[in-house]
């Protein structure tokens, strides 16, 4: 079955997804991309950690979802009307996606991942005392928003890079009384570490705080359920983006205890989020109106919403187990390769428990140097630097005080040609073996000192680029 054209199926409603029918309706999965050499090869997308690609049936789904746009709420107007029913919907599948209870939780819909986390910090209650407990390993998301509103402290790490629950439990100690939020990643966007969260929502929830779960690297890859609230081992909130999902039009999405939201004050104040305007009052509408100032992004709620049917169809089973073989399968052939270091777990047995986030160096080369060779040498798109999660790629790289603060006085004086760092490779559900065979190859290359490109490095970027290469990127898109 081949639907690639939406002029047959527009929505494909009865399409039955497996894996290989996802990779022949992965929007660019075919795009062929140009080489240093002059030739073309079909792009490698090992960048998945950052954002997803989506499949011709929901950009399908979209479109005819454009024959009935109009904004939400306000309209008298039957497109309007369905516009509003079915983003509530897609609100209900949201909710449900997460584990959540729409009694007690409200879904609310937000820019991205980013924004959700400084929604929340500016709409909890908390005092320059109170004490945020966040992790050592946390996308800078989930660590910067805090430091504005609280005193922000760190559950620290074992050696191989996994969260410490000793370090936890000692800092509940060391705070007690005060802490009144944890604030920690479902997964890390480096190593793909998994945290045993539910195992600290109950510790926190025993010391009085309340549990926020970076959702943003998770939920792509396992299902989550935020759990009853009459459960020790709930999560109070909970935060991901659609771009990450499959969904790369646009939100991000803040689930969270409906009473958080109801006391206090929005965070933004304007259209649709009030029931009566005097010109002394206002009077705030209900939840969820009351937090989502303006018109929405209706077309990217919508739009996540068909994704996680989606999802749900192909199932999570055959999801975590694809991506676990992959993972494996990258690990063995990394370690085969001379000069490659690996960071986090190397164990191609335990991959069923990690995500397939890997992050790699290779000996006496700068990451962001390798990572140019394969982009144009190998038409293969990962991610280089820190990943804004600079305190965990430093921990990694065991880079000591004295060296930081060197890095930090030369980035400060825009010289980049120093800063750590390290190659990352995420894997979505629809990449393929033969990707990362190619990946391999090019990496040994590397390694043995086998590219054939001279690269300059701009200082102030801090990144190669190789010479004689241009490309004029009109050829392949224009506004
Ligand atoms: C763990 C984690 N949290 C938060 C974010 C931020 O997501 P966004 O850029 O969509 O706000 C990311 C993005 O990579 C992430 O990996």
């Amino acid at each position: 079955m081949t639907i690639k054209s939406s002029a047959t199926n527009p929505a494909a409603p009865d399409m039955t997804w497996t894996l290989e029918t996802l990779r022949e309706q992965l929007i660019g999965i075919d795009e062929q991309v140009p080489l240093l050499d002059g030739s073309q090869v079909t792009y490698i997308n090992f960048d998945n950690a950052a954002s997803t690609p989506t499949f011709y049936p929901v950009a399908d789904h979209l479109r005819e979802f454009l024959k009935w746009y109009s904004n939400v709420h306000r309209g008298t107007g039957f497109k309007s009307q369905l516009s509003s029913w079915v983003f509530e919907k897609a609100r209900e599948t949201i909710t449900r996606f997460v584990g959540a209870d729409e009694a007690e939780h409200v879904t609310l819909f937000t820019k991205n991942t980013t924004e959700a986390i400084n929604k929340l910090a500016n709409r909890l209650p908390l005092k320059p005392d109170d004490v945020v407990l966040t992790t050592l390993m946390e996308h800078h998301s989930n660590e910067l928003p805090w430091r504005r509103v609280a005193q922000v402290e760190h559950i620290g790490l074992e050696a191989d890079g996994t969260l410490s629950l000793a370090d936890f439990r000692k800092k509940l100690e060391k705070y007690a009384g005060r802490v009144k939020l944890v604030a920690v990643t479902g997964a890390s966007n480096v190593t793909g570490y998994i945290n045993d969260f539910h195992t600290i929502a109950a510790l926190a929830h025993a010391a009085g705080a309340r549990v926020l779960m970076d959702a943003a690297q998770l939920c792509p890859h396992r299902p989550v359920s935020m759990l009853p609230v009459s459960d020790p081992a709930h999560l109070d909130y909970l935060v991901f983006s659609a771009h990450k999902v499959y969904a790369p039009y646009g939100i991000g999405v803040l689930v969270g205890l409906r009473g958080t939201f109801e006391e206090g004050e929005p965070d933004a104040v304007g259209g649709g989020m009030v029931d009566i305007v005097n010109l002394e009052e206002a009077y705030w509408a209900d939840l969820p109106d009351k937090e989502e100032a303006g018109t929405p992004d209706i077309v990217g709620v919508v739009v996540l919403g068909k994704i996680i049917k989606i999802i749900e169809q192909i199932g999570w089973e055959v999801i975590i187990r694809h991506e676990a073989e992959l993972t494996a399968y990258a690990l063995e052939k990394l370690a085969k390769i001379e000069g490659v270091e690996i960071y986090g777990d190397t164990d191609p047995a335990t991959t069923v428990n990690r995500l397939g986030v890997i992050s790699f160096n290779i000996k006496d080369v700068p990451h962001n140097l390798a990572a140019a060779v394969l982009n144009y040498e190998g038409g293969i798109g990962v991610r280089a630097g820190c990943f804004c999660a600079h305190t965990y790629v430093k921990y990694l790289l065991k880079v000591d005080r004295v060296t930081e603060k060197q890095y930090e006085d030369e980035i400060r004086k825009r010289n980049r040609a120093n800063i750590p760092g390290t190659l990352r490779m995420s894997f979505g559900l629809y990449n393929a073996r033969e990707e990362i065979d190619r990946l391999c190859d090019m990496v040994a290359k590397i390694a043995a000192g086998e590219y054939s490109g001279t690269y300059n490095l701009d200082i102030e970027r801090g990144e190669y680029r190789p010479q004689g290469y241009h490309v004029d990127f009109n050829d392949f898109f224009q506004l």
